[in-house]
């Protein structure tokens, strides 16, 4: 591959005094703004989400393009932005996390308009932080982004790209001019990420609920107990915590007291602590997305066919086919504001770990409570074949 190597400069940001008072010292926050995977092979992992999933691979950067210590593809379906990125060398500090934790998410970052006045209203709020405020630009603009930690290795980058016009980000070139003889895939629907999931240890839960309050401004949204979300082994407890205008979703899980082991302590186990546990895609057309990630090869949990006997009494009138839903294995729930169904991907890499969610929201803002007990028992079936339960 022979590339015009961008030119690109990264300059770190030297701290003014006003900035962690803009915004009123409040962490102003827009929107999700992408998520990094760290894995072992960006290669295997970029195949899987574009030829599986539908997103389309549009930049990369690697050793052709002057990094010489990792490699990264970036894949964009609607809004939903990935980076997915591996380690070149066993002594970069990417290998280090893959070692431990597997193919998992490094950094869900959020879109900010202002990138030094979020992150040091967050640092005097008590947050830890993982990058200082630096400055990337090339000759389309640049882009500002500094980070902090969250549960586990993850982190929370904060990435103000209102100053830059180019694909992705310094120093990535298009995936088309890096692969050109690759084929374009062909998105499959799926429209923007509704949620991220983090699983974190037993008692944790509301230390994090509070990091999410009084850091980042978040409020609490939902709230389950483990009398909602239990089954006869296992059990757990879950808040939603919810910012950024009520665009970002960020729901907290953690063990709770079940006859044998919870799938949240399997995931802890696992991952090496706590983490990503999912990501949940929107979309208007569930069905439709669901029946070309079948055709692709996705594979999905199911729930017994007696599942779909309880939904029309269940949930009531739904504009869907419920023969349609239930040959493709969607689940359905109704809240006092309507209705959603969802669908949740086997584990997208070896260890009982990472999965994906597919979502519709017709009116409910719920995350499918009444869907938990059959989903877990599927879990269940789950881990009872890997020995885990
Ligand atoms: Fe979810």
């Amino acid at each position: 591959m022979s590339l015009s190597i961008p030119t690109v400069t990264c300059q770190s940001i030297v701290p003014t005094a006003d900035a962690a008072t803009r915004a009123g010292g409040e962490v102003a926050i827009e929107d999700f703004d992408c998520v990094e995977i760290y894995c072992e092979s960006a290669k295997q992992l970029t195949f899987m989400l574009s030829h599986g999933f539908g997103f389309r691979p549009v930049g990369y950067k690697g050793p052709e393009t002057g990094c010489r210590d990792s490699v990264s593809y970036v894949l964009r379906q609607g809004t939903v932005q990935l980076v997915v990125t591996s380690y070149l060398t066993p002594a970069s500090p990417i290998a280090h996390f893959v070692a431990t934790h597997g193919t998992a998410v490094r950094d869900v970052a959020y879109r900010v308009p202002d990138c030094e006045a979020a992150y040091y209203a967050a640092l005097s709020r008590g947050a830890q932080s993982a990058e200082a405020p630096a400055a990337w630009s090339d000759e389309h603009g640049f882009v500002k982004r500094a980070a902090i930690r969250t549960y586990g290795e993850t982190i929370h980058s904060f990435v103000e790209r209102s100053s830059y016009a180019g694909l992705f980000w310094p120093g990535y070139v298009p995936f088309s001019t890096a692969f050109p003889d690759m084929v374009d895939v062909a998105e499959a629907g799926i429209q923007r990420i509704d949620h991220v999931v983090g699983n974190v240890e037993l008692g944790k839960m509301d230390e994090w609920v509070r990091f999410y309050e009084e850091v980042l401004g978040f409020s609490q949204f939902k709230h389950f107990t483990d009398a909602d979300i239990s089954t006869e082994y296992s059990a757990l407890m879950s808040k939603v915590m919810s910012g950024g205008s009520g665009k970002i979703k960020m729901p907290i899980n953690e063990p709770a007291q079940g006859r044998r082991k919870s799938q949240i302590e399997e995931y802890l186990d696992f991952n090496g602590g706590p983490g990503v546990q999912h990501i949940a895609f929107q979309t208007n057309d569930i069905l439709g997305v669901v029946e070309r990630l079948r055709q692709r090869g996705v594979r999905f949990l199911r729930v017994p066919k007696t599942y779909y006997d309880e939904v029309p009494h269940r949930v009531g009138g739904i504009k869907e086919d419920l023969e349609r839903i239930a040959g493709l294995g969607v689940l359905v729930d109704r809240d006092e504001d309507g209705y959603l169904l969802q669908i949740f991907t086997k584990t997208i890499h070896d260890r009982p770990t990472l999965f994906f969610e597919i979502i519709q929201r017709e009116g409910s803002q719920g995350f499918g409570k009444g869907n938990f007990k059959a989903l877990f028992e599927a879990i269940e079936r789950e881990q009872q074949a890997r020995g885990n339960l």
